[in-house]
This record gives structure tokens, sequence and C-alpha cells, in this order.
């Protein structure tokens, strides 16, 4: 009988297991808190804005929900402090943080590193020894860590391709925690309205005409990817590019 944790179906893979989702109240990280509730977890999601995450929380019939701003180090701590062990860890929060480096505020900017590196960081700090030596941490980084553009991404940019050697540290210094990172190029999810307001349909069309498959990726595709990397006991500081070939063009 083979007994290593893959061959265990995913329908069921993450029974009775805590897994804790960081951007867990909308887009690819609620898609990844719904399946992770339906392999099995025990799913807590953090969002920035309690309504959201409690909303989320209520509909999707999730064990838990806190709100914090991630780029606030003692919030972090806090929303953590009262789980006793989590397994799987899975930090996505963050905005699309756009702005030409010699114009936009050094404040704006920050943001594209606090809401990721720094975020991480607070987390796996928080956590200790809380986090299970079998589980994993997630982190997000996005397809324009290796294809920028001028559209004052460069920060963002750096900061995505940050964590994705972030997750690579970790993998060696937190061991045998499994550190990953999810790259996902143009994933149809609330923070194009929120980043774009009333130019998003006229950008999602301009982009539909450009990428191989003529669509953008599906939340639930994008956190599919996230259970992948979580459940996937062979996948170690690697980066999981999920884009529909957005990168090839
Ligand atoms: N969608 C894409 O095409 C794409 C591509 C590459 C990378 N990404 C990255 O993937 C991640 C998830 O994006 P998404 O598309 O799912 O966006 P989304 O639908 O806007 O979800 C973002 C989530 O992060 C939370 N969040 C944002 N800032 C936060 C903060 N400071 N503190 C705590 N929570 C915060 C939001 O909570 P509130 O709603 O309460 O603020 C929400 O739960 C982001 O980091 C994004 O940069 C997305």
């Amino acid at each position: 009988m083979n007994s290593t944790p893959n061959a265990v179906p995913l329908s069921n893979r993450l029974d009775g297991k805590t897994v804790v989702i960081f951007g867990g109240s909308s887009g690819i990280g609620l898609s990844a808190a719904i399946q992770a509730k339906t392999a099995g977890a025990n799913v807590i999601v953090v969002g920035r804005d309690a309504t959201s995450a409690e909303k989320a929380a209520t509909a999707h019939g999730f064990d838990g929900w806190r709100a914090a701003d991630v780029t606030d180090g003692a919030a972090v701590e806090a929303a953590l402090r009262d789980i006793p062990q989590v397994d799987h860890l899975v930090l996505l929060a963050g905005t699309f943080v756009a702005g030409q480096v010699r114009e936009a505020e050094i404040a704006y900017l920050h943001r594209a590193f606090d809401e990721r590196i720094w975020a991480a960081i607070h987390a796996v700090r928080a956590l200790g020894d809380r986090l299970s030596p079998d589980g994993s941490i997630t982190l997000i980084s996005g397809a324009l860590a290796d294809r920028p553009n001028a559209y004052g991404t460069a920060v963002l940019a750096a900061a995505s391709a940050a964590m994705e050697a972030l997750a690579r540290g970790l993998a060696l210094e937190l061991a045998p925690v499994r550190v990953n990172t999810l790259s996902p190029g143009p994933i149809d999810t609330p923070i194009l309205s929120k980043s774009l307001g009333e130019n998003r349909d006229a950008v999602v069309a301009s982009m539909r005409n450009s990428l191989p498959l003529h669509r953008l990726g599906t939340p639930e595709e994008a956190g599919a990817g996230v259970l992948f990397l979580m459940t996937n006991g062979w996948m170690n500081g690697a980066t999981l590019n999920l884009d529909g070939g957005s990168r090839l063009v």
C-alpha cells in the first residue's frame, strides 16, 4: 500500500488540517479557501476589511475569520495569536501598487513590499513553532516578476520577484516546512475593478485580445494552484507559473 500523503485523494487530503489564508476574503484567496474547505480543512480567512472577511466566512462555512492590515506587524501577530497550530499558511493579501518610481509617493511604493515581503516575515515570526513541520507556506508573486512593463509596475515587479527569492530561502531556513510561491498571470478578480476603476472593461478586453487563450484566468484556476502547492509534498522552494501562457507573448 502506498502511504505517501499524495496518495490520498485531493477531496480529503486536508482532513483535519488548519489552513490560514491571508487575503482569503476575496478573489484568489477566497477561491483557495473554498477549495481547502471542500478538501476537509479547517479554514480561517484574514482580510483587511472585517465586514468582507466575516461575510466570506459566513457564506462559505469557514471556521473563523480575522481582520488585520498585513502592513501592520502587530495586527498580523494579533490575528494569529489564538490559533494553536497552523498546518498551511497562505499569504496572498495585497493590492495592485502602481506608480512611476520618479513620481509616486515613496510611502505608497513601500506598500508593495510591506504587503508582501514584510507581511510574510511578520507572519512567519508570529507563528514561530506553531507552524506544523509537515505543513507549508504559500506566498504570492505574479507574472510581472519576470515580465515587467513600463506602466508604473517596477516596484510591484521587484516585490513579486523578492517573494520568490524569500520562498526559496525560507524553504531552507524553515525545512522541513515546504515554502512555495504562486505566480499568476492575469486573473479575473475584484482587484481589477479596485485598481482600474471604470477602465476595467476596456483593459480586460484589450488583454483578452493579446492573451494566447483569449481570456483571463479564473479565481478557481488560481485557487487550485494554491491547493496544489499546499498538498503536493514534493513541491518546495518552487514558483508555480499559472498564467495561461501570458509570459509567452
Ligand atoms: N488577479 C491577478 O491578476 C493577480 C495577478 C498576479 C498577482 N496577484 C496577486 O494575488 C493576490 C490576490 O489578488 P486577488 O486578485 O485575489 O485580489 P482581490 O480579490 O482584491 O483580493 C485581495 C485580498 O487581499 C486582501 N488585502 C489586500 N490588502 C490587504 C492588507 N493590507 N491587509 C490585509 N489584507 C489585504 C483583501 O482584503 P480586503 O478586500 O479586505 O482589502 C482581499 O482579501 C494579490 O497579492 C495580488 O497582487 C493577482
